[in-house]
């Protein structure tokens, strides 16, 4: 007890934490394979929806802002050639899966709502929590696109801001793959932004802050496989583009209070008649 209570005070000063060993490598490796799956079963055609946050104009269109209670498949932007078609398999070109793998596939149900999360997220003292989104990111060898810095906060907006990020390391995560960076403390530099639905379709930016992020700061944070990093929702944080040959798959949770306000100008939201987020 008295290692989490240290814990907990590395958290709340960092905004980050490490959690070696959280599962062990086998249960990474049954979470790989039910991707590997998903993605076998996945029908490509049609489906030309690319993840980049360089690029936000592009992620706003219906396959994206209508995948929160669905398993929808999204490319890497340099996986296609100019005229559409992709450079390389599917298995080889998809960015992420979301959002709603928690709900929905039973293998990813079990693991998200498994007692190893679910003490973990009692011990943070999250009063009624819910599982809002969880994602399948693949940062492919070669492809994995940059996902700049940015504060979880700013796409899952609460009052307060109090969501928690669960990143758990499917693979060794290196400087060379394209490991998370951190600044650390940075959950204290405020808000910078929001993403919200603007009243004329589509999405736009609310920014509070124009000021850059002092990225001088921020740390690497490489991780063995099975490791799990909570994430502040206001700290601020990014991956670089894996250039290398091997993969970085990554699943990732993200909890809030049911207690919060949950704002409906987020881009995600619960089906209305499902009585809001997966409870925990
Ligand atoms: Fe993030």
């Amino acid at each position: 007890m008295a290692a989490w209570t240290n814990q907990l005070q590395d958290y709340e000063r960092d905004g980050f934490l490490v959690l070696r060993d959280f599962v062990a490598p086998t249960t990474c490796d049954e979470l790989r394979l039910r991707a590997e799956e998903l993605v076998q079963e996945f029908d490509p055609a049609g489906v030309i929806s690319i993840f980049t946050t360089h690029e936000q104009s592009r992620v706003t269109d219906d396959y994206f802002l209508e995948s929160a209670d669905k398993i929808r498949f999204f490319f890497e932007e340099d996986a296609f050639f100019p005229n559409g078609t992709l450079k390389q398999s599917k298995e080889q070109s998809i960015n992420k899966i979301g959002h709603a793998l928690h709900t929905l596939d039973p293998v990813f149900r079990a693991f998200s709502h498994s007692s190893e999360v679910r003490k973990l997220v009692a011990d943070l003292a999250i009063a009624d929590p819910r599982l809002a989104q969880s994602m399948y990111i693949f940062k492919q060898p070669k492809i994995g696109g940059e996902v700049g810095c940015h504060q979880d906060s700013t796409f899952l907006y609460t009052e307060p801001t109090d969501i928690a990020g669960l990143w758990l390391a499917l693979e060794d995560a290196t400087i060379n793959n394209g490991c998370l960076w951190a600044i650390p403390g940075g959950h204290r530099l405020g808000l910078k932004s929001r993403w919200v639905r603007a009243p004329e379709g589509g999405m736009r930016f609310d920014v509070f802050d124009s000021e850059p992020w002092p990225e001088e700061q921020l740390q690497p944070l490489e991780v063995a496989k099975g490791t799990l990093i909570l994430l502040h929702g206001l700290l601020p944080h990014k991956s670089l583009a894996n250039r290398s040959t091997k993969s970085r798959h990554a699943y990732t949770l993200h909890v809030i209070s049911g207690k919060s306000r949950y704002a409906p100008e987020n881009w995600l939201q619960p089906r209305s008649d499902s009585g809001g987020f997966a409870r925990l």
